[in-house]
């Protein structure tokens, strides 16, 4: 019998698919494709007719593929990116093969219950508080803007304002209190929130740490509404927040206190590291992404707020063609800002028992001792520092030994020089003024051989750099 025409489809997508994520190990994690180049592929007339579209799937790819990253490859150590293992993809393929619009339980039932029950297994894993709402996003900006709103509304609440009603003109002042290292997109979500750029920077140490002391003293001279933003993995140096300090001085003083952790809280699952995870359940909300350490493709975020009420009362909306939930029911677009939506808790649903608690826990104590298996190869090599302390799996380095303005120099050459030679990808950063080479151990799977691989890499590039 002849393929049905979406079977042809589909089936060409899935050699695609198979051919590229098989051969992702060998490709150069960096396109070496000039952006001319790449424009040129998909460039073309505005189309007028319909083209067959098994053709145009091989169009796709044809164009596509010389400028796709090697994010998905053991090659890659770039920013702060999960490398997407094939089952939650898989899943994710049934999720717009399925084609459902997540926003109520009378959209899709499967939708929602699937959601539910990967909320419910989210807040196990993370060992967060169980009554907590979850709202499934596309990543830990979106997560952090909608904890922020929730927390918005509930500060404001307590003082006698209605903010979902009244808007902020003429609100009460609300203090807000980040770390002087805190993550960029708390910035702007703060920013989408109405607050423009107001937050007061709480002083923090050489690893990033906010010093819990200067926020307590900060939070002492004021009353009235506050918000606090504490990090689990700071982006450069993977450093943690003290959360039991902070989240103690917020107590004292009503703040709520909000924790990004993008891709840190996945800490919570491994114990040895529980001196660096403990106190972060005490908070009232929580930002982490799925497309990091849970390895799930773009996107997916949490958004995890203790104060359901609150979380729905930011988002919620209604009008009569929405049948609201009946009994038993889930309406998951209640915790989150759009209306229509991807079916997120699907992948979620299936990555999390792909992997389990256990693999869940293994893969990410691995990544944390290749991260210092990485950091004592290169600080044994003569003119390379590791600047970081190595707690989780972040790691910056600089190159020299001369001057500030030398190993400046140096650092950004040798970041140059790695991404030329196009065996292994890490990028460059600033870290208190300085530059810095950055790497991050998350995508998996990596080995031993991967790592080593790396750092072999970066010492051929420093070396290459000196001569
Ligand atoms: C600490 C931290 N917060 C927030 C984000 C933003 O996450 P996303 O890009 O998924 O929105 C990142 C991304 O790397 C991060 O590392």
């Amino acid at each position: 019998m002849k393929d049905s025409i979406t079977a042809q489809i589909f089936g060409r997508a899935y050699q695609h698919a198979c051919e590229f994520r098989d051969a992702v190990s060998d490709r150069v994690p960096r396109p070496i494709i000039s952006p001319e180049a790449l424009c040129a592929a998909f460039d073309g007339p505005t189309p007028e007719v319909s083209e067959d579209p098994v053709a145009v799937i091989d169009a796709l790819n044809a164009a596509a593929v010389p400028g796709l990253t090697g994010s998905v490859g053991p090659r890659f150590f770039g920013w702060v990116i999960g490398a997407s293992q094939p089952v939650g993809v898989a899943a994710d393929m049934l999720t717009s093969v399925w084609g459902q619009n997540a926003a109520l339980y009378a959209c899709s039932p499967a939708a929602a219950m699937a959601e539910k029950v990967a909320a419910r297994w989210l807040l196990d894993i993370l060992r967060l508080p169980g009554e907590s709402s979850v709202g499934f996003v596309t990543g830990a900006t979106m997560a952090s803007f909608v904890c922020l709103a929730a927390a918005r509304t509930a500060v404001l609440a307590r003082v006698g304002w209605d903010v979902e009603t009244d808007g902020l003109v003429g609100a009460p002042a609300v203090r807000l209190f980040v770390g002087q290292d805190t993550h960029v997109t708390i910035l702007a979500a703060l920013r989408y929130l109405g607050f423009g750029n107001r937050a007061t920077r709480v002083p923090c140490d050489s690893q990033g740490r906010m010093d819990a002391a200067a926020l307590s003293a900060l939070l002492s001279e004021g009353g009235g509404p506050a918000i606090v933003v504490a990090q689990a993995g700071q982006i450069n140096t993977g450093a943690f927040d003290p959360a039991g300090a902070i989240a103690n001085a917020c107590r004292r003083h009503g703040a709520w206190l909000h924790v990004d952790g993008a891709f840190g809280l996945w800490a919570r699952l491994v114990p040895e590291m529980n001196e660096l995870t403990v106190g972060l359940e005490q908070a009232d909300s929580w930002s982490t992404d799925g497309h990091k350490w849970l390895q799930l493709p773009y996107d997916s975020g949490f958004a995890i707020v203790r104060d359901a009420s609150a979380h729905r009362r930011a988002m919620a909306m209604s009008a009569s063609y929405l049948p609201p939930a009946n009994e038993g029911e889930y309406d998951p677009g209640q915790f989150v800002p759009e209306l229509s939506r991807r079916a997120r808790g699907f992948p979620v649903w299936a990555q999390l028992r792909a992997m389990g608690r256990q693999g869940l826990t293994n893969l990410v104590r691995t990544h944390c001792a290749l991260a210092r298996r990485l950091a004592q190869r290169l600080a044994a090599e003569k003119g390379v520092q590791v600047i970081n302390e190595v707690v989780l799996n972040q790691i910056i380095v600089r190159f020299g030994t001369g001057s500030v303005d030398e190993c400046d120099a140096l650092t950004r050459a040798t970041v140059a020089q790695l991404q030329t030679d196009n065996i292994c990808l890490a990028g460059g950063a600033d870290w208190r003024g300085l530059s810095v080479l950055r790497v991050s151990v998350i995508a998996a799977p990596l080995t031993e051989a991967d790592i080593d691989r790396l750092a072999a890499a970066v010492l051929a590039a420093w070396r290459r750099v000196q001569a």
